[in-house]
């Protein structure tokens, strides 16, 4: 009796506890806070907000595509962004609300919200789920806001800008937070730049999600986790646009409908430009510019690191390196050279210097919270920092670069702008203006960089009146492309970044930045001969082409590897330069639709799983037509692999199948570069710069394919803003395929171009082809053999001269101004 009462007695106790714990630990709070239920719904006619037990979610319709969720704490406020320039469009939305959920939907898109935990999940309008919220859903978690998503089975991540690693993010997290990464190696993060938006693919559907918060924010492609994706804000709303389309295309498209575009760059920026730090005294810069004439080296812009200024402060000269700033500029520019200068936005503290004592007289740097300027040490020694989120710095800024423009500098060179200090850890509490918003380290940070440009360029953009400034980067945020062209900063010359950096710039490409580029032959240590012979002809078929180098190492001009590396570095300059009507076209191309330039396979062929082989993720396209394998300079073979389209081989038109694995020959001199079936690449002779005209012919390449395909052609005055009032000159070539036919179209705008004929050379068409009807008159294509495909006068470089021969056929067409058809 006694042991069973005790028993009893034991059993009663244990179930009280077991009681007592679980419903403890329904209470125990662990930190993570969802919003909770449904409370109540305030809908408009294009957006709604809903009330849960911890937050409110907002709903904005942008377009049919695109869509805005915000999420915080209090009801979201009218509130201001550094990225987003677009409006709400007025789109037919329809907004339903039942027992279990609340139903958003336009032509495009269904958002429905459930009621129970606030879950949110995007259906397109064949009701295929493109992404939902994981059972987590939003999370509050001390001052971070999360958003986790589903992890669809065969989900893969690109974008995200300036990040390094593989081509699908899928497994890795990231950090959004500028930082100066000297020397970074192939995992490295955070980056220079922060871009919060990334492309989701899956089941053969693919959506973006840019989240749009200056903050640090994370995200998470299943990184230690196996079942959620998520990106988290440190500070402030979960800020999100959701886009969908059903394809990569769209996407970008749409995103920088929302950022902006790239603009049209002037085009002599698009020639190749010789960096290092530094060049110095003028001597020295003219006759790095001289050598370049003497080996016909075509050569548009040198450039001026920080050892042109005076003491390292800037809108200063180096008096005695250069002496007479002006006499120099007008030497360069009488070579067809010009000039950029390096801009750091450390202001060195000195009583007297003219840029100091203007920022403290109105009050322009970034403060502390007692009201005393931050301070920190840079290259110059101490120094203050503009506030650039402030407009009245910007302008500061911007009007301060009157002297250097009127003396002819045209490039500027935005560097250290993360903000970079040494130490590197940029305190939190440091207040910055936030354009009447109020913000701190924690908020200001990342926008730091892309409003010292945006000032450059406001600037730079008034005082050159009508002429395109050219502004260069290393930090910016989400919309830099509006302001400048990006930079990868400080690489390592190693064949891993060499490919990398291939990478980096694919990515830049996927998040909105069009114009980009590395440091041709890597900054921080002396490249070996091959790698920077690689590394030129790789540059090639870059956005923007740079060759740097730091500071005490070896020379690195094209002529310092010994003659090999010179001659080839000279061919391929020289193809870079006759590939200019094709490269200025694309941008013409990317400047409207927001698509790069060097477009990741993941564009055009986002469901082929090999393209995201680590053998193949680092192929691209350069524009539309040319597929280049980039390859490492110590092999000479590899392998390429050929997605869903046949493709020719750039310099002896072999055919390669869709869908191919080939191993190709990747000598030093040759640099695996492929044709897509179908293209149409317009050409022209070598010039040495910008300056100098190329002959009166321009050189359309068609290749045969069996798809049809169409380009703009564009050209302009190539530096004025003269375009924007219709002094362009644009005009379509229609390659019908089934129809045998190339049409091109009557051209557009007041531009007259600096063609007179048009040679069309054929390749890859039936050999026995000999007439063609022009405009149903008879006309005759000749045969003609090529010691290479494009470059004309290749076969002059001895190195070249046993290359393969070609057989084209072409024909001449006096450039006119009608539209023209050609059948054969
Ligand atoms: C930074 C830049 C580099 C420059 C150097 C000196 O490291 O990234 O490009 O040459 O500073 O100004």
């Amino acid at each position: 009796m006694q042991i069973r009462h005790i028993f009893l007695k034991i059993s009663n106790t244990l179930v009280f506890l077991i009681l007592f714990l679980v419903a403890n630990s329904q209470t125990v709070n662990t930190g993570n806070i969802p919003i909770g239920k449904f409370q109540s719904l305030k809908a408009g006619l294009q957006e709604l907000e809903i009330k849960g037990e911890n937050g409110y979610i907002k709903v904005n319709v942008y377009s049919a595509n695109i869509i805005r969720i915000r999420i915080s704490e209090k009801v979201p406020a009218d509130d201001f962004s550094y990225a987003v320039i677009a409006l709400q469009t007025t789109t037919k939305t329809n907004i339903e609300e039942d027992v279990n959920s609340v139903k958003l939907t336009t032509d495009s898109l269904k958002v429905i919200i459930t009621k129970d935990k606030l879950h949110i999940s995007f259906y397109n309008n064949k009701n295929q789920l493109i992404n939902s919220d994981d059972e987590f859903g939003t999370l509050t978690t001390g001052n971070e806001i999360s958003s986790y998503k589903k992890l669809f089975p065969d989900e893969r991540f690109i974008g995200l800008g300036e990040k390094t690693g593989d081509l699908n993010r899928r497994g890795n997290g990231y950090v959004n937070w500028n930082t100066d990464v000297f020397g970074y190696g192939p995992g490295t993060d955070p980056m220079y730049v922060s871009i919060p938006f990334f492309i989701g693919l899956h089941d053969s559907l693919c959506y973006g999600i840019f989240l749009d918060n200056t903050s640090k924010t994370h995200f998470n492609f299943g990184a230690s986790n196996m079942r959620f994706s998520s990106f988290t804000v440190e500070e402030g709303d979960l800020n999100y646009y959701f886009i969908y389309h059903s394809g990569v295309e769209g996407i970008i498209s749409s995103y920088t409908d929302l950022t902006g575009k790239t603009p049209m760059p002037s085009q002599w920026s698009l020639g190749f430009q010789q960096c290092r730090w530094s060049y110095f005294p003028d001597t020295e810069v003219l006759n790095v510019a001289r050598t370049f004439r003497e080996k016909q080296i075509p050569l548009d812009v040198i450039y001026l690191d920080i050892h042109y200024m005076d003491a390292y402060k800037i809108f200063t000269w180096d008096a005695i390196r250069f002496s007479q700033p002006e006499n120099m500029l007008n030497t360069l520019k009488g070579m067809g050279v010009r000039t950029a200068i390096i801009v750091d936005p450390g202001i060195k503290v000195e009583k007297g210097y003219t840029a100091y004592e203007e920022g403290i007289k109105n009050d322009l740097f970034l403060k502390y919270p007692d009201g005393t300027n931050y301070a920190a040490e840079v290259w110059p020694g101490v120094c203050n920092f503009p506030d650039f989120t402030l407009p009245e710095t910007r302008a500061w800024w911007g009007n301060s670069f009157k002297n250097y423009v009127d003396q002819g500098i045209i490039g500027f060179w935005n560097d250290m702008n993360e903000p970079a200090t040494w130490g590197q850890k940029f305190p939190s509490l440091v207040e910055f203006n936030y354009d009447g918003n109020g913000g701190n380290g924690l908020t200001g940070r990342n926008i730091y960089g892309m409003q010292m440009a945006r000032a450059t360029y406001e600037g730079t953009k008034k005082l050159l009146a009508n002429q395109r400034p050219f502004v260069l980067t290393r930090s910016g945020y989400a919309g830099i492309q509006r302001y400048s062209t990006v930079w990868t900063g400080d690489n390592t010359p190693t064949d891993d970044h060499l490919l990398l950096g291939v990478r980096l710039l694919n990515s830049l490409g996927l998040s909105g930045v069009a114009n980009c580029g590395v440091d041709v032959g890597g900054f921080a240590a002396d490249a070996t001969k091959e790698l920077y012979t690689r590394w030129i002809t790789l540059g090639v078929f870059t956005p923007f082409f740079r060759s740097h180098k730091a500071y005490n190492l070896k020379d690195s001009e094209p002529w310092s590897y010994g003659e090999e590396t010179e001659a080839i570095a000279k061919y391929y300059i020289q193809l870079r330069y006759q590939l200019m009507p094709y490269l200025y076209s694309e941008f013409y191309h990317a400047s409207t639709t927001g698509l790069p330039v060097n477009k990741s396979l993941a564009i055009g062929y986002p469901y082929d799983n090999k393209i995201y082989y680590s053998t193949y993720q680092n192929q691209y396209l350069f524009g539309d037509a040319l597929l280049i394998a980039p390859v490492r300079s110590t092999e000479n073979f590899c392998k390429v692999y050929f997605p869903a389209n046949n493709y020719y081989d750039f310099y002896n038109d072999k055919k390669f199948d869709a869908n191919s694995e080939v191993i190709v020959e990747s000598p030093l001199h040759r640099l695996p570069v492929f044709v897509k079936e179908s293209s149409i690449i317009p050409m022209q002779r070598t010039v040495q710069s910008f300056d100098q005209k190329p002959t009166d012919t321009l050189f359309v390449h068609l290749y045969y394919g069996k798809l049809n395909n169409e380009i703009t052609y564009y050209e302009d005055d190539g530096v004025s803003y003269n375009m924007e009032s219709g002094v362009f000159y644009k005009r379509k070539f229609i390659f019908n395929s089934k129809e045998k036919s190339l049409t091109i179209e009557k051209p557009e705008g007041s531009y007259i171009s600096q063609f007179k004929t048009i040679q069309l050379i054929m390749h890859g068409f039936d050999p026995a082809l000999s007439d063609i009807l022009i405009d149903g008159k008879q006309g005759s294509l000749s045969n003609t053999q090529k010691n290479m495909v494009f470059p004309e006068e290749a076969y002059k470089i001895l190195y070249f001269a046993n290359r393969d021969k070609v057989s084209v056929k072409t024909i001449n067409l006096q450039n006119f101004n009608n539209k023209i058809t050609l059948n054969w």
